[in-house]
């Protein structure tokens, strides 16, 4: 397993990360202590949750995914053998997640509660990345294609975010920050606003990152590599696409796109376009899988730190493991480079 630094915060991470969003809902909470057990057994040192998780975000199962790694961490006692990321949300609809309002944003006092109650439900002393899941900004994301822009006036302050994260570094709840579907501009203003004010710099930024989804490449790529912020890209498999499983066109029983096809959705355009059969049909020219060509293409860009792999069974997640252990050759660049230039970026996000 390949180890790589996480920022400038002197924590190597595996160049693997283990995702936990379908825990509670797809996946019951023995399945995620075995997911657990097995990551950490084929060497995973990293670990990636949401207060919001599982997915689809709903008020009667929020916390159900923080709540199943803390009965873990009881269980097993291992809580220093990995590095756990969570993440806040920024600006939702989504008013259960907080106690008194329903108007959910990243000021200090949301901060507060849902560093809190992360910890609470994870049986942990502390949070070893805190990612702002987006921003507290109105920044379109998740398949949007056109940019609105917002008044700057009706949103949190990022000195205070990062002032009320800096607190909890103090107190020793979380150790290092993050950020997560955050734009260019988004995470080079953090880095100037921490740099000016002694405030904590981000160590990392979570994107949507696939063959299918290379908009970081535009820009945010040379941020991540000159500011040492590096990608932990998420869903680089297409929430399923990339694996093959859907190339007759139809979601397969009981996967994601049969279950919660809203998620797809913002891959209508790749499928219009074939642009996931493509992918899929250039690694089998290759001669290795769809899902090696996927998850390998995210693992070995330059500015990747950490590869969040998704499994909703044990038999998937043995296959994604072992899926990066292959070399990724000249030959296989210059297929992605290829289908780069036919399909662009049909996937939209931050
Ligand atoms: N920051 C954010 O906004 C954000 C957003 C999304 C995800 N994430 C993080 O990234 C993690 C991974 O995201 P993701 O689940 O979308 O990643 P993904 O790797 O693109 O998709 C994983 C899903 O694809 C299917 N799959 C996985 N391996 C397979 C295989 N070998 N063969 C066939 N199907 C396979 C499974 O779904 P089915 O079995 O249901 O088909 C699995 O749940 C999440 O758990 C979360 O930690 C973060």
């Amino acid at each position: 397993m390949q180890y790589r630094p996480l920022g400038r915060t002197g924590l190597s991470v595996t160049s693997i990360c283990l995702g936990t969003m379908t825990w509670g809902e797809q996946n019951t909470e023995a399945q995620a202590h075995k997911q657990l057990d097995y990551a950490l057994d084929r060497g995973i040192n990293f670990i990636d949750t949401a207060e919001m998780y599982p997915v689809p975000a709903r008020a009667e199962t929020q916390g159900r995914t923080e709540e199943y790694i803390g009965s873990w961490i009881k269980a097993r006692g291992r809580r220093d053998d990995f590095i756990l990321a969570s993440k806040v949300a920024g600006r939702s609809e989504m008013e259960w997640l907080r106690s008194d309002t329903n108007k959910v944003r990243q000021t200090a006092a949301q901060i507060n509660e849902a560093v809190e109650k992360s910890l609470r439900r994870l049986n942990t002393d502390y949070i070893d990345l805190y990612q702002l899941h987006w921003p507290d900004r109105p920044l379109q994301g998740f398949g949007f294609h056109s940019y609105d822009d917002y008044d700057m006036a009706d949103t949190v302050d990022m000195v205070d975010i990062l002032g009320a994260l800096q607190r909890h570094i103090e107190k020793g709840n979380i150790r290092h920050i993050g950020l997560s579907n955050e734009s260019p501009w988004g995470t080079m203003k953090f880095l100037e606003l921490s740099g000016k004010h002694g405030l904590p710099r981000v160590a990392s930024i979570q994107n949507v990152y696939s063959l299918l989804a290379r908009r970081f490449d535009y820009g945010a790529a040379e941020v991540a590599m000159r500011e040492g912020v590096g990608l932990l890209p998420y869903s680089s498999l297409a929430m399923g696409l990339l694996s093959g499983k859907y190339d007759d066109g139809k979601a397969p029983k009981g996967s994601r796109g049969d279950l919660f096809p809203q998620f797809l959705g913002r891959y209508e355009l790749a499928q219009e376009l074939h642009a996931a059969k493509a992918c899929n049909d250039a690694a089998r020219d290759l001669g290795i899988t769809p899902t090696q060509f996927a998850y390998k293409f995210a693992q070995s860009r330059d500015f990747v730190t950490s590869n969040i792999i998704g499994a909703t069974t044990l038999e998937q997640l043995s296959e994604n493991i072992d899926a990066h252990d292959i070399e990724w050759t000249d030959e296989m660049e210059k297929a992605a480079s290829d289908l780069h230039k036919r399909f662009r970026s049909p996937v939209a996000s931050a």
